[in-house]
């Protein structure tokens, strides 16, 4: 039978064209990232039958029954979050823009409603947390907007994409293929990971057991904080690609932003293939899991995923093929799910994190975990640590001898000159970066951010950034760790020298004009400093010498294998 077509949101013809005349003169809200590969999968059909972002209605349902106001089976909520700012511009029954980074108009959206969700119920019921160290949580309640949007979406522009173009596939794409190869089987796989053997044996298995083609589908949009970049991952597949039948396998690429909420986004996983025209799909253990929390305890239970999968199966079009977790028996040289493996059988795991030490470490990672190709491309674009960007990240109030060590670690570092060196110190960055912001507790984020993206943008490039700004906000610190992590290396300094100490320095004077009211929000006298929670070093300046300081700070970064063992 053939695969017929999924509704798309697209407007046609007329319609277009009217709907292009108008857009411009909307008001316009810029799609973050993350709406960005929303939208993409509801105007494509991905997420059918989804026709935009949800309702206030459908969005209390999903979040407590996971289902939509029409009975239809919905796991996540896909909301439109905004500012406030722009949710107070707007009203219901008016139309907006949704633009891209880039500003070119993607599609118009008809308000329905505006309303503030009560996120920490949104975290219970999502993801069954409302602990930050989980990735959607933390996203939810730092990075989404407080206010969501709900309305039906009708697209004018299809969004560009200019890597990979020809592994990405539309469901219509994707069935007309399955329909032109005569497909009627098809298991799909989904990752987030480059593919090691056990996931080669997890889907040669899958497409041998239920004679069914495979679709390996790997997820481009949106990953956990952390993972491999897409790039270097579809690089991985390419290179692997030719240890599959040919004649079975299909390797597409799918936009989504996951949330890695665990069981329920397994079940929005498999309407997703489901509406590519899939007819079974692979859960193994722990899928979609964001790992562990900082006390080791597990988000969701391993098989917690296929479970819930299975309570909703009669409700989702498409078959679950479960596996128990894959291990490597030595004595068969093979992989075996767990519960087969003989007993007293020696098996063997590398885990993620494992890996990515011997990575850092230029470590060897033997053939009967991955592929050759595939290791080849993880060092190509992942050299050992040493040979990574990092960024050192001063905070401390004003006078605790931010700038003065942050001198010299840039000299010492440029001493060796294995890699370039930036200085952000404080004051340059309030200068050259942000001379129009002022002191407030957003204008102080405002300028954080900046030396933040300065400095991903160094680290990512193979460099070392010092940062030596007050930076007197946890938070933002920790939003700016994350963004620099998935780039390199970011080991916080926090020094730690006491106020008194500092003011009686008062190399500036400014504690006096503080003290005088002179300059008002100024930290540690009347503005807020907030401590550290756990950085890389601390360092309180107040009997040691600058030179003892900075030779500490470089004693750490030896210690985390930051520079090459004879530098
Ligand atoms: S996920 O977030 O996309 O689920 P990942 O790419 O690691 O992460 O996993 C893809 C799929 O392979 C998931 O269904 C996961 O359960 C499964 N999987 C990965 N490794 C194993 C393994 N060793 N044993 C069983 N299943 C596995």
């Amino acid at each position: 039978m053939l695969l017929c077509e999924i509704p798309e949101l697209f407007a046609q013809d007329e319609k277009l064209e009217y709907l292009k005349e108008k857009a411009p003169t909307l008001k316009s809200w810029h799609l973050t990232v993350r709406q960005a590969c929303d939208l993409d999968l509801i105007l494509n059909g991905a997420f059918y039958p989804l026709t935009g972002f949800l309702s206030k209605d459908e969005y209390n349902s999903v979040c407590e029954n996971m289902c939509l106001t029409s009975g239809d089976l919905w796991p996540i909520p896909i909301n439109l979050d905004v500012s406030e700012n722009f949710a107070d511009m707007i009203k219901p029954g008016e139309e907006i823009a949704l633009r891209d980074q880039e500003g070119v108009i993607l599609a118009i959206l008809t308000v329905e409603d505006i309303w503030s969700p009560d996120k920490a119920l949104e975290a219970e019921n999502v993801f069954g947390s409302n602990n930050t160290e989980h990735p959607g949580v933390s996203y939810l309640k730092h990075k989404a907007g407080s206010v969501y949007v709900g309305g039906s979406v009708i697209g004018v522009n299809k969004p560009t994409f200019y890597d990979f173009k020809a592994l990405r596939d539309t469901p219509n794409e994707l069935r007309k293929k399955f329909n032109e190869l005569g497909w009627s089987r098809i298991v799909a796989f989904q990752t987030r990971n480059p593919l090691h053997r056990a996931h080669y044996e997890l889907t040669h298995r899958a497409s041998e057991e239920f004679q069914a083609n495979l679709l390996i589908h790997p997820v481009v949009g949106m990953t956990k904080p952390g993972d491999i970049d897409h790039f270097t991952r579809v690089r991985c597949y390419e290179a692997i690609l030719h240890q599959y039948p040919r004649s079975s396998t299909c390797l597409s690429l799918l936009n989504l932003a996951m949330r890695m909420a665990g069981p329920r986004e397994a079940i929005l996983h498999g309407l997703i293939r489901a509406n590519y025209g899939c007819t079974h799909f692979i859960i193994g253990r722990d899928h979609a899991g964001p790992g562990l929390t900082s006390d080791n305890k597990p988000f969701y239970e391993p098989y917690k995923a296929q479970e819930f999968f299975e309570r909703f199966q009669d409700k989702i079009n498409i078959n679950l093929i479960k596996f128990k977790n894959f291990v490597y028996v030595e004595d068969k040289a093979q992989f075996e799910a767990i519960n087969e493996v003989p007993i007293g059988a020696k098996t063997l795991e590398i885990s993620g994190t494992e890996l990515r030490r011997r990575l850092n470490n230029d470590l060897p990672i033997p053939e009967w975990f991955s592929f050759p190709d595939v290791i080849r491309e993880l060092r190509r674009s992942r050299p050992p640590r040493n040979q990574q960007g990092f960024t050192v990240f001063f905070t401390g109030l004003s006078g605790s001898g931010k700038s003065t060590i942050a001198n010299a670690l840039l000299n010492m570092l440029l001493e060796i000159g294995d890699r370039p060196v930036t200085l952000l110190d404080g004051d340059i960055v309030r200068k050259r970066l942000s001379s129009e912001l002022g002191f407030s507790k957003e204008h102080r984020d405002l300028n954080i951010r900046r030396i933040g993206y300065v400095a991903m943008e160094i680290v990512k490039n193979g460099g070392i950034a010092i940062c030596a700004p007050i930076a007197p906000y946890e938070q933002t610190r920790k939003a700016v760790r994350e963004e620099i992590q998935s780039f390199g290396s970011f080991v916080e300094v926090y020094l730690s020298t006491t106020l008194e100490v500092c003011e009686r320095r008062d190399r500036k004077g400014l504690y006096k004009l503080a003290r005088l009211g002179k300059i008002k929000e100024f930290t540690g006298i009347s503005d807020p400093y907030e401590v550290p929670q756990s950085p890389e070093l601390e360092i309180d300046s107040e009997n040691s010498s600058v030179e003892h300081c900075a030779s500490e700070i470089m004693l750490k970064l030896r210690s985390l294998g930051l520079l090459g063992a004879r530098v």
